[in-house]
């Protein structure tokens, strides 16, 4: 059986991910923290040097508050001190889900959880797109905010509506690649609609979006991908430390 933590394995050349949901049983991510500490050796073995964790914030589903998420992140922390790891919990932020809710608790003036200083990651529905999300990232620039789209190659409402996705890019909404869409791990669409972005360059980050080991595991696979090779490096933002 491939054992993931004997083997050699190629170094995906990135220094930090700002996309995953390792902090343990706040979302659907890692289940225990057993299951978290097994993450963090995967992510050192893949040669990442930071993380920022990014619990879900989706209201009626994932209540997640500022003070849950510090709370957590402070107890992997103390738990991951008892094993050397040379990955480092630099930070922690959120994956918002862009939901009526999201806007109100915007418009009441509520401090989101950024990283990088603000940005702000944020996520749709999968099917279809508020009416108001041009009209949000405008706001959120206006307060200083930097949005980021986790994984824009996902949403079905985008698949072949590549005037849209240019009208997003254009806005100055960062774009955010999950680094398994390079390999079709999601679906072809999102595989076919991940390589139309890389040709056209529109990425700024590539994130894991880890919920279990298994799909840390599976990045081996991605370093020896066609699409990886396309990526221009000097424009992916955690390429290097910061
Ligand atoms: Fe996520």
């Amino acid at each position: 059986m491939f054992n993931f933590f004997k083997k050699t394995i190629p170094e995906l050349g990135l220094k930090w991910d700002m996309h995953n949901h390792l902090l343990p049983m706040i979302d659907d991510g890692s289940n225990s923290l057993e299951h978290s500490l097994l993450m963090l050796k995967a992510y050192s073995k893949l040669g990442y040097k930071k993380l920022i964790v990014t619990p879900h914030v989706i209201d009626g589903y994932y209540s997640n508050t500022p003070d849950i998420i510090s709370r957590k992140f402070d107890e992997l922390i103390k738990e991951s001190k008892v094993e050397v790891f040379s990955v480092e919990l630099a930070g922690f932020a959120a994956e918002y889900m862009v939901d009526d809710s999201f806007y109100s608790r915007f418009l009441s003036n509520e401090e989101f959880l950024t990283f990088k200083g603000k940005h702000l990651l944020l996520e749709t529905p999968f099917l279809n797109q508020p009416m108001f999300f041009s009209q949000l990232i405008f706001e959120l620039q206006n307060q200083n905010y930097i949005p980021v789209f986790a994984h824009p190659e996902r949403y079905v409402y985008l698949h072949g509506n590549y005037q849209e996705a240019e009208k997003l890019f254009d806005s100055g909404i960062k774009f955010q690649i999950n680094l398994l869409s390079l390999i079709g791990y999601y679906s072809p669409e999102v595989f076919k609609f991940c390589k139309w972005l890389i040709d056209k360059g529109y990425y700024h980050f590539l994130g894991t979006d880890a919920h279990k080991l298994s799909q840390l595991e599976l990045l081996t696979k991605v370093a020896s991908s066609k699409l990886f090779s396309k990526i221009d490096f000097t424009k992916v933002e955690n390429a290097s430390d910061y």
